[in-house]
This record gives structure tokens, sequence and C-alpha cells, in this order.
């Protein structure tokens, strides 16, 4: 079959290697109809978050048609469509049965945090899913049956970065009426955005240097902050009378780029201030809030600013999405049209056009926020 496979730091390739098979009973192979290119994928091509073994596949995000199942695996069956959780999980441990999938005891080898599709060695690694076909370990709780209302290009967006916008809204704590600033409005800041109403926010202040991704944030009702042309943190403080916001949510990440940093990058270069937003977000948080941290760190981070964290009473909670969790409620949702998803999806190209896809939305070009990867398409 045909396959995105990591080389090494910005050497990723389009090339054939062999089809998955059954491994285990609680496996099933999928047809993928669709898949997609995620910002964690560009921290593992960046090469800020190391660690990755050359060969692997990558991506986690998918949606198919299960082809075979294992022995094990009783509730799907071979022409069933599904959408596929980007962590794994048992689902028979005591962290998956109390709703921490991210954290199952069995689903990683290594047993060292969040086992996904497409990661670094430490994860696993399980092949990913920008391929033709994938296999999916435990399947019976890796995979969600979709009603055939949903499209492919509404469903690829529930296989991670709903799932986590929604996550990192939920853990924010929000109460009907805070305000919530969101740093980063990649796509899934987008879905931090648009969750965290849900959720009963009264304002979202969106913060971004993208001109076009800010554009989408407002189109999603968030007041806009380009901290390109402005000090975010003088602003949000301008804006909410001085107190600063109820909650946060940072969703950029390891890759986080100061105020100073050119415009003009370099192929597959990260930020220039891993800590950047972690350091905005205690300052423009209100004494005793909270902050929310989806965006992805790796193990060797170590900047935080504890100290006025401490002296202002917040609380930080962050992690890897629980998808199995979430993503059967928000096909539910979606289905109900209580979202539609689809306005986040910008591009849709052939899986054999991945690298050049990659490309274009690693330099986060005008039109570029979600791309999806479609291996039938010409
Ligand atoms: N926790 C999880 O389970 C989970 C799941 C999926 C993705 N993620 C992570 O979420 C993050 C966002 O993913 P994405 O696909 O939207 O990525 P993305 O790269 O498309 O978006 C990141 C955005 O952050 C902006 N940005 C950079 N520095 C900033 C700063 N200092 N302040 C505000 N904005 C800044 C960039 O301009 C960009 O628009 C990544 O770190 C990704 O790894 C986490
Ligand atoms: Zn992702
Ligand atoms: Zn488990």
């Amino acid at each position: 079959m045909n396959a995105v496979v990591f080389h090494a730091k910005g050497d990723i390739r389009f090339e054939t290697v062999p089809d998955p098979k059954i491994e285990l009973g609680t496996d099933a192979i999928v047809r993928i109809t669709s898949a997609a290119i995620c910002g964690t994928d560009l921290h593992m091509v960046r090469g800020t978050m190391e660690g990755m073994k050359p060969g692997t596949i990558l991506g986690h995000e998918g949606v198919g048609i299960v082809e075979e199942v294992g022995k094990e695996v009783r509730n799907f069956r071979p022409g069933d469509r599904v959408v596929i959780c980007s962590t794994i999980a048992c689902g028979y441990c005591s962290y998956c049965r109390s709703g921490y999938y991210s954290q199952c005891d069995n689903a990683n080898p290594t047993r060292e945090g969040t086992a996904f599709f497409g990661g670094p060695e430490s994860t696993g690694p399980f092949h990913g899913l920008q391929a033709e076909y994938a296999r999916v370990p435990f399947a019976n709780i890796g995979l969600v049956r979709l009603p055939p209302e949903i499209d492919d290009d509404a469903a690829i967006l529930l296989s991670d970065i709903f799932p986590t916008g929604y996550f990192g809204a939920d853990i924010a704590d929000i109460h009907p009426g805070d305000t919530v600033a969101v740093f980063g409005c990649g796509p899934v800041g987008m879905f931090a955005i648009v969750s965290a109403f849900h959720f009963g926010a009264g304002r979202v202040i969106a913060i971004d240097k993208v001109a076009d991704r800010l554009t989408m944030a407002r189109k999603q009702n968030a007041e806009t902050v380009d901290f390109g042309a402005e000090d975010p943190v003088a602003t949000i403080r301008q804006l909410t009378g001085g107190i600063g916001v109820d909650r946060v949510i940072d969703a950029v990440g390891i890759d986080a780029m100061s105020s100073q940093q050119p415009e003009r990058r370099t192929p597959w270069q990260g930020g220039d201030r891993p800590g950047q937003v972690l350091e905005w977000a205690v300052q423009c948080v209100a004494k005793a809030g909270k902050i929310s941290v989806i965006g992805v760190y790796n193990e060797q981070m170590k900047d935080f600013p504890v100290g006025t964290c401490m002296m202002k009473n917040l609380s930080v909670h962050g992690g890897n999405c629980n998808h199995r969790k979430y993503v059967p409620e928000l096909v539910e949702m979606v289905r109900a049209g209580v979202f539609d998803p689809t306005g986040i999806l910008t591009q849709r190209k052939p899986l054999a056009s991945a690298v050049d896809a990659y490309r274009h939305f690693d330099a986060r070009e005008a039109g570029w926020e979600k791309v999806e990867l479609v291996p039938a398409a010409a």
C-alpha cells in the first residue's frame, strides 16, 4: 500500500510499504477513506518532538471502512464505517474505565504516557493513519461507528481535533459567563473556541498572529488579538477591565513563537520561545483562574512560571485528549446539527500529494488551516 513515512527531521516521503495485518485478536484493519495532517505531526517533522523511529507511518486522524476484524472484536464487522480515535486505549484498565483513556495502562508497551498512531517511539510506536490501510489495536474501543448523515469531511475532524478542542474547554472548567482566552487559532484552537462557547463562555478572546486564522476565529464569534501587532497581555487586561480572563486554553504548545520571531520562517522551523504561551497565560489570567494546556510539550520542557502561578492561586490542568470519552458524544452532536465542524476544513488533497500539503500547512499559508488527505483521490 502507499503511505506517508517519517525518515528524518524534515524528511517525509510518500512511498510503498507492506500492508498492515491483524496481529492480535483485538485488532481491526481499516481501509482509510480520509486522513488529515495535525499540528502534532508538525512537531515531529520539525524535530521539536524527538524520538521518531525512521520508517514510522505518520498521522493520527482517520475515517474509513472496516476491512477485517480479529476474533475478539465483537462489535464491528467488515463494511462498517468508522472514525478512529487518535489515542489508543484498552477499555478495561482502571484508567480507561474512569475515562482517562489517554493514560491507559495497557495500550502503551512502555507504559510511559499516551499511546497514539504515528507517534514517537515512546508512544508505542504504532504506525499512523496517513495510509491506504491501518491496523487499529483494541478496535472495539478505538473505533466509533459513523451514521450516514456525517460525511468524511465532517467525520475526519471528529478523529482528533474536535474532541481535543472540546477536551480543552472541558478541563478548563468553564462556567456560564466566563471570559476565556484561547491561544493559537490553528484547527485545535478553533475547536476550543467553539467548545468554550458551548460550555457557556460569555466571551472568547483568541490570540494568534496569522491574519486569516484570526479572521476564521472572528467567524466563530471570538474577539481577536494579533500578538504580532500588540502586547497580548496588556490588551487582554484592557479588554477585561484590568481583571484578566477567567480561563485560558493553550492550543499552541512547544512550537510557540514570541512576538519578535520574524514572519519569514525556513521550512520545518519551530517557534523561538517554547514557554511563551505559558508565560502569557499566567500573566493574563485573573487571580484564582484556571489554565488548560492542550498544546503539546515534550518531556524536556521545564519552563513554567510556577512562582506567579502560585502567587495568583491558579489551577493548571493539561494533557492528551481522552478521545474515546468524547468522540461518541460529538458524533451525536454533529448528527443532530448542534455543531457543523466543516467550516474549519479548508483543504482536501489526494494522499499522494501529502508531502506538498505538509509544506503549505507548516508555513501556515493563507487557506491552509486544516488539510484532509484522501487516499482514493487522484
Ligand atoms: N492534547 C492533545 O490531545 C492534542 C491533540 C491534537 C493536537 N494537539 C496540539 O495542539 C496544538 C495545536 O494544534 P494545531 O493543529 O491547531 O496546530 P497549528 O500548528 O496549526 O496551530 C498552532 C497555532 O499557534 C499559533 N501560535 C504560535 N505561537 C503563538 C503564541 N505565542 N501565541 C498565540 N498563538 C501562537 C500559530 O500561529 C498557529 O496558528 C499543537 O501543539 C498540537 O500538537 C494536542
Ligand atoms: Zn492531532
Ligand atoms: Zn486502558
